[in-house]
């Protein structure tokens, strides 16, 4: 693979609502993000990924988006942006933006116009149905449970939306539009942008079924069916892909990742030499616990022997073509220790061997704020504590199906997005430090020991681990393995083992994970290595407790 500059990154992806709060108001902004660029310059990485910070009416935190060539003036101003930008940039860091663009808000005055004028000229700016007896064209079900169809006025006129009503999707079949898209893209790499994660790119292109009149046989007590299958990736997506590659991207060098599950089939197209993207996120090991499960609030059974399956798999389709990213959080994910590790065990070994597990990985790293120090799960228990849209439709729709309501708040305290979502613990001080006014998230209770001003003064914190591995990563002599190396997992047959190299022509980086809560024997030969990376003090005859090690071929 050429060398390209996103190769060697380390991204950190912040939610800007609960970064950091400089004005009182309880909601994080951008000033808050340049006052704490020193400690993300601190901690090593050189790439942010900023959640959508463009005008926004937020019924979907910022991916409803109002205008595009604004910044929400909850979080700060175009000017905070450009001094965001230049100031990160002082510290070598590149700023990529998330571009939302399967759907606007419905508040943008393209939809607007719309909604006021049937003969708007934005009116196939949208995918809008008329049907002849006044009911919704069919009865698919959107991404948060409800018909993907919503009935305009009065009318006998329908739009469609792939996520909530608040979202109406665009019409990228219409030239125009997708020219508007390539200029906000082009607008914002002028200002220095140095890139995009891309939101919901693979539902871009609508099968002609969703769109038709057709009923089909319902999955659910709501009437209603998954439409998965006529949503995402469909045939002639690449057409739109491409020209945004070549009129959008190229032009600037981006760096681009796009939040989108690619078949094996398709990866060349997506993020091969000539593909699509930098980079795709893989959903299958992040979504390990809920993967193909229809029903609301139901779980995928999962052992650890799946979860290894899942990783290697990726690693390997993903390096026969392209660039992978790996990641173990997100603001659409539960925090990663309590989906990952057994409930009680979540402590400094077990957190910083899932930290070694992912970040070796043969891809560009993303690190959620907060993962960093080991942030973890919210204690919610009246569903009076959601803000998510996602969560709120969960709950409805559970409830309507029959769900107790212990089995939705059970699902939901391990399950939703708004465990991601609470403010950032920067201290022990009144709302971790977070915000001098009251904040918009509650603050999780556990921020008197998990913070990052303790942890940044304590040598044995996962903070300090992060650290070591970023610069191991980003500064160390075996970079040439850690970064660009081939993946090869290496299989013992025993599923707490998770065992894996790093491959380049003149280095080799061996990582050995003990993946369990006791001592277990070793399973790999040490003789020819250094320790590069060692969650313990030292190597004893056998693996501790979650013992993660980086070796390094002498
Ligand atoms: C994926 C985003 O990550 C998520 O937060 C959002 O709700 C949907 N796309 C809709 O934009």
């Amino acid at each position: 693979m050429k060398k390209k500059w996103w190769l060697d990154t380390v991204v950190y992806q912040i939610y800007p609502k609960s970064f950091m709060d400089t004005n009182g108001d309880g909601i994080g902004d951008l000033k808050g993000i340049i006052r704490q660029l020193d400690y993300i310059e601190r901690l090593g990485v050189n790439v942010i990924w900023l959640n959508p910070v463009n005008r926004s009416p937020m019924r979907d935190n910022g991916y409803d988006i109002s205008d595009y060539y604004d910044i929400d003036s909850s979080l700060g101003t175009r000017e905070d942006m450009e001094e965001l930008i230049c100031e990160a940039g002082k510290r070598h860091i590149k700023i990529l933006m998330d571009l939302v663009v399967n759907h606007v808000s419905c508040e943008h005055k393209w939809f607007q116009d719309v909604l006021q004028n049937p003969e708007s000229p934005y009116r196939d700016y949208f995918i809008i149905r008329e049907t002849a007896d006044g009911n919704a064209p069919n009865n698919f079900r959107n991404y948060f449970g409800d018909s993907v169809w919503t009935r305009i006025g009065n009318s006998n006129r329908f739009y469609f939306h792939t996520f909530a009503k608040e979202q109406p999707d665009l019409n990228w079949e219409n030239p125009l539009l997708r020219q508007e898209i390539c200029d906000i893209i082009l607008y914002w790499q002028s200002k220095g942008i140095a890139g995009f994660r891309i939101d919901a790119i693979g539902n871009i292109k609508k099968s002609e079924k969703i769109l038709s009149e057709c009923k089909v046989p319902a999955d659910g007590e709501d009437g209603l069916a998954n439409g998965d299958d006529y949503l995402l990736n469909q045939p002639g997506i690449g057409e739109f892909l491409g020209e945004l590659r070549d009129k959008a991207f190229k032009p600037y060098d981006s760096m681009t990742v796009a939040e989108v599950s690619v078949p094996q089939k398709d990866l060349e197209a997506y993020i091969g030499e000539n593909g699509f993207f930098s980079m795709v996120f893989d959903f299958s090991y992040a979504d390990i616990d809920t993967n193909g499960i229809i029903k609301p609030c139901e779980f995928a059974p999962w052992d650890l022997k799946d979860l290894k399956h899942c990783i290697y798999q990726s690693q390997e389709d993903t390096q026969k073509v392209g660039w992978a990213a790996p990641y173990l959080e997100n603001h659409d994910q539960p925090r990663s220790v309590n989906k990952y590790l057994p409930d009680g065990e979540i402590q400094y070994y077990s957190i910083t061997m899932l930290g070694v597990l992912y970040f070796f990985l043969r891809g560009t790293p993303y690190i959620y704020q907060g993962q960093e120090i080991g942030m973890s799960n919210y204690p919610f228990h009246d569903i009076r504590q959601f803000n998510d849209i996602g969560a709120l439709a969960t709950y409805k729709r559970a409830m309507d199906a029959g769900d107790s309501e212990e089995k939705i708040m059970d699902y939901l305290r391990r399950r939703s997005r708004d465990n991601a979502r609470t403010p950032m613990q920067w201290s022990d001080e009144p709302y971790a430090g977070f915000t001098e006014g009251s904040p918009w998230m509650p603050v999780n209770p556990n921020f008197k020991e998990i913070n990052v001003k303790r942890e940044e003064a304590d040598e044995k914190s996962v903070l300090a681990f992060y650290k070591k591995m970023i610069r191991l990563r980003r500064k160390s002599e075996y970079k040439e393995a850690i970064v660009y190396g081939f993946f090869e997992g290496i299989e013992t047959n025993e599923a707490e083992d998770f065992i894996y190299k790093r491959i380049a022509e003149n280095q080799e980086v061996l990582v050995t994970i003990n993946y369990a809560s006791r001592r277990r024997p070793w399973c790999v030969e040490r003789a020819d290595y250094d320790i590069l990376l060692n969650n313990y003090d030292s190597i004893e005859s056998e693996m501790q407790p979650y013992q993660a090690v980086v070796f390094g071929k002498k």
